[in-house]
């Protein structure tokens, strides 16, 4: 555990006009296929997050020369698919479970060995439901025992796959994309479904690239041996960041917010879908495709909310979304139901469990269950709760603070670095009265 504290008094609104940093998901996109790139790319709106910069250092390990990020400008020299080289030691992905997951399948067809390691968090989430697919392939991938990094990567010889994804995970789909890249290109084509939309980030980036791969309905398809040709990349600003704006402004009275340039991905937006389904007042303004990724300004002003149950189909497309969404059915009438998001329990923490424990110290009424939560709205009260160094369940509980009734302290709040620098300065600007120490 680490010892930076987040402590939120109690009460505020948050008004203004703020764009919050770049989306995640599209920034390790960004450096991952530009490093395979044959050119340049240029890169916009770039995430500084310590989860999206392991990736940019990792990839400058095997050779790739990155600019330095400034402003969230960077540009990377493409090597070409089979030009990265061996790294020195072994590639350090700190909290980041996109990076590792989706390195592995990328490492899985060059011809060098490699190990990634990550933190205590991500050494223990599950690594088996992208080696297993990944050695049917032809990989030599080995786990620790109990199927945990550090991941040890051997050079093998790929083939396609026709996998039929046990859950509804991009991570796991991006990884399988990544290495059928490297499949021969006159065997047949790699198949991958999905049980569930889940986002379609990789899908979207490899066409800008100039890459060949179809979708139909839930199955996606494609050969390896292409190329990919560097281009400009605009990332737009995390919806799973804005996230905890939309759920602030949303419960505290008297709120108005304006959020620019969101990615606004229909295969990410579950967190409007449900936060409007509850009742919020979410408007989207400038809708508009840049660079193959719909982005739109959002403006979201205070409403009273009501509980729901959450359409089980909205689950993957907020899955990052429901520690801000806890906080949300905390403050709403009524009881709110979620059920089917198992996968919540294998993130940077179990979330379920983190959530329900702060929730416990605030005085939420609420019922765990293995594959969700039943929770009462109600009265915040104030209190200490442990974030168990995790982003988004820090990020959440200050945002409980504009609700409580006394003030709440978070421990463990480094992580938020991850995903959103400068969280709490924006926060305070926005009308968050939170203290760091
Ligand atoms: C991500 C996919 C999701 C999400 C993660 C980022 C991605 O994980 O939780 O934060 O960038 O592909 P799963 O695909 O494992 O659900």
């Amino acid at each position: 555990m680490n010892d930076l504290v987040f402590t939120v008094q109690p009460g505020g609104r948050l008004d203004g006009d703020i764009r919050v940093p770049g989306d995640k998901s599209i920034s390790h996109r960004s450096i991952i296929l530009g490093a395979i790139a044959e050119g340049t790319t240029s890169v916009e709106g770039f995430l500084e997050g310590e989860d999206s910069l392991a990736t940019l250092r990792a990839f400058r390990d095997m050779g790739v020369i990155i600019a330095d990020v400034t402003n969230g400008n960077t540009e990377i020299q493409g090597v070409g698919l089979n030009g990265l080289s061996q790294p020195t030691g072994q590639l350090d992905l700190g909290n980041s479970g996109t990076a590792m997951r989706l390195m592995c399948g990328l490492l899985a067809g060059q011809s060098f060995s490699s190990v990634l390691t990550g933190d205590d968090s991500l050494s223990s989430r599950p690594m088996a439901r992208v080696a297993e697919p990944l050695n049917a392939m032809g990989a030599d991938i080995k786990l620790q025992p109990g199927g945990f990094a550090p991941i040890e990567i051997f050079p093998a010889s790929l083939h396609s796959v026709d996998y039929a994804m046990p859950v509804a995970s991009a991570q796991i789909k991006s990884c399988l994309l990544l290495a059928a890249l490297y499949t021969n290109q006159n065997a047949d084509q790699s198949m991958i479904t999905e049980p569930a939309p889940c986002r379609d980030h990789t899908e979207r980036m490899l066409r800008g690239f100039g890459y060949k791969i179809s979708t139909e309905g839930s199955r996606v398809t494609m050969s390896g041996g292409g190329k990919l040709t560097g281009c400009h990349i605009d990332v737009p600003a995390d919806i799973s960041s804005a996230a905890f704006y939309l759920v602030g402004a949303s419960i505290a009275g008297g709120s108005d917010l304006m959020l620019r340039h969101v990615g606004i991905n229909p295969t990410r937006t579950g967190v409007i879908n449900i936060l409007q389904a509850m009742g919020a007042d979410i408007t989207l303004e400038n809708k508009k495709i840049v660079g193959g990724e719909p982005v739109a300004d959002i403006r979201v002003r205070y409403a009273p909310l009501k509980g729901i149950n959450i359409p089980v189909d909205q689950v993957p497309l907020a899955i990052d979304e429901f520690p801000a969404l806890f906080i949300a059915a905390s403050c709403a009438q009524g009881t709110t139901i979620l059920s089917g998001a198992e996968e919540l329990r294998v993130k940077e923490s179990d979330r379920i469990q983190a959530m329900a424990d702060g929730l416990a110290v605030l005085g939420i009424s609420h019922e765990v269950k293995a594959d969700g939560i039943v929770i009462e709205g109600g009265k915040l009260g104030g209190g200490e709760v442990n974030s168990l160094g995790d982003h988004r369940i820090a990020m959440a509980f200050a945002m409980a603070g504009l609700r409580a009734e006394s003030p709440i302290r978070i421990l463990d709040c480094e992580n938020v670095a991850t995903s959103f620098p400068g969280f709490s300065k924006l926060a305070v600007k926005t009308g968050l009265s939170l203290e760091v120490s």
